[in-house]
């Protein structure tokens, strides 16, 4: 099955990541686990995005799966 994501929520999610650390970030916008991939997105043809953090700090990953920046914000939920 082909699926669309879904908006998790029209807000990115602040978040601290650590430098070297790797993250998977939910594309589908079906995990429970917002910003990250739970497993949720099985059956469809999406998924998560793996993303490395260069630096320890807080960034906003993208919470309505629509950014062009993915997995982070680019601002765009603003025109949701
Ligand atoms: Fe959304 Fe895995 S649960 S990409
Ligand atoms: Fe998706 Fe900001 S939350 S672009």
């Amino acid at each position: 099955m082909s699926a669309t994501p879904i908006i998790a929520q029209k807000s990115p999610f602040p978040t601290d990541v650590e430098a070297g650390e790797t993250y998977f970030w939910c594309a589908c916008g079906r995990s429970s686990k917002q910003p990250f991939c739970d497993g949720s997105h099985r059956g469809t043809d999406i998924t998560p995005v793996k993303w490395e953090a260069s630096e320890t700090k807080k960034v906003f990953f993208c919470g309505c799966k629509s950014s062009a920046n993915a997995p982070l914000c680019d601002g765009r939920h603003s025109k949701l």
